[in-house]
């Protein structure tokens, strides 16, 4: 593992600029990478048994004095419960409202632990050390945090930027094979809604892609926190062109949902879900042909999806209804228009989902 300077990405969002700092590494100089950050001596680092076990000696030997809380990980222990242990240690450890909250893992604990540091004590800074491929290139970027209820998915949250981000492409190195393709439908999702560049790079450096070399990840992992950032920087609340980021996320959010949250992983889901929006739009007319099938072999390529051909499409449409993207009563969906552009459209049918959602195998 080559051990240079990292790249240094800016994120300007207008609650709390930001570093986050990319390169094979990192992780031998996270302390410094903290203390620069301004976190402080009271540090506390929140990971899962999993990510502590391979990686936790090499985060305590950069960062002696941070005390680790390991709670569950997994979308079924993203919850107000797993919340409230973070919370518990919290005071357990004597943190007051000068501690630091570092947390280690994939995108659950990011968003569980962040959530705690948004709320502990109204707030407390907030770093991130993401340890997935998915984590990396989307959930430590842009400061949504928050936890599942059984009603749905992400629905208690906030939006809270870390102090500092550091991402070290090594750890992929233990991530199970199909959490690691779970990321790379994510870093396709920025390049069909906002980036051809990227998408061509991705198609055309899949092998090394896939075998986590660092020398190809370093680049495109910091391509798409560019390309985060400069979106939550124009809208960091989502009100507007943040909307973008959802490509996928609607129809893949229900899938989630109604499959219990134990068959999809989050990035296989967003999978399905670009499928989907690819035959929506290119039912209507706006998508061509061609860029929908250039679309649906690059999702092929990353291997099989696990099958929903058991899902009802009408029951899916109900998981939707209670989606976060309905406002007023209409779901916004992202469309791609090509390969690089998307539009965000309000006028969806349930028709016109529900062939969709046939088109992905669903039953009636
Ligand atoms: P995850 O956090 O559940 O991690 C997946 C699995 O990989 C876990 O079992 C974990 O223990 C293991 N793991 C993590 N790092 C590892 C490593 N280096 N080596 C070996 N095993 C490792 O899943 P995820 O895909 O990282 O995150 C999904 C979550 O992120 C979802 O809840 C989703 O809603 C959320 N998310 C949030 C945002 C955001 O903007 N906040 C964006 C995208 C996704
Ligand atoms: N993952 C979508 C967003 O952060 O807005």
């Amino acid at each position: 593992m080559t051990h240079d300077q990292p790249l240094r990405i800016e994120i300007a969002t207008p609650s709390r600029p930001y570093p986050v700092l990319v390169g094979a590494g990192s992780l031998t100089r996270v302390g410094t990478a903290l203390d620069e950050a301004g976190l402080g001596p009271s540090q506390f680092v929140v990971s899962s048994p999993t990510v502590w076990g391979f990686w936790g000696e090499s985060f305590h030997e950069a960062q002696p004095e941070a005390a680790p809380i390991i709670v569950p990980d997994g979308e079924r222990h993203k919850t107000p419960g797993g919340v409230s242990r973070i919370y518990d240690a919290l005071l357990k450890g004597g943190a007051d409202r000068s501690a630091a909250l570092v947390t280690f893992g994939g995108g659950v604990i990011g968003d569980m632990g962040g959530f705690a540091a948004a709320t502990y004590m109204r707030g407390i800074r907030l770093a991130h050390v993401p340890t997935t491929l998915l984590a990396q290139v989307d959930a430590a970027i842009g400061g949504k945090v928050g936890v599942n209820l059984p009603g749905g998915k992400n629905l208690v949250g906030a939006f809270y930027q870390p102090s500092v981000v550091v991402i070290d492409p090594g750890v992929l190195s233990t991530l199970p094979r199909r959490e690691f393709r779970a990321g790379l439908y994510e870093v396709i999702k920025y390049g069909v809604a906002c980036d051809a560049s990227l998408f061509e790079q991705v198609s055309r450096e899949l092998g090394p892609l896939t075998r986590r070399d660092p020398a190809a990840l370093v680049p495109v992992i910091a391509a798409c926190c560019r390309v985060k950032g400069a979106i939550v920087a124009g809208d960091e609340r989502e009100a507007g062109g943040r909307r973008v980021l959802n490509f996928g996320h609607t129809v893949g959010h229900a899938l989630e949902a109604g499959t219990k949250y134990r068959r999809l992983l989050h990035g296989e889901s967003v999978g399905y879900g670009m499928l989907a929006a690819c035959a929506l739009a290119s039912a209507r007319g706006a998508l061509a042909s061609s860029d929908r099938d250039t679309i649906a072999g690059a999702i092929a390529q990353l291997g099989p999806l696990p099958p929903v051909n058991d899902l009802s499409a009408a029951a899916q449409l109900e998981f939707m209804r209670h989606d976060k993207k309905v406002h007023e009563g209409r779901l916004h969906f992202v469309l791609p228009t090509g390969i690089g552009a998307s539009q965000i459209v309000t006028d969806v049918s349930e028709a016109e989902l529900l062939r969709a959602l046939r088109d992905l195998g669903l039953r009636e």
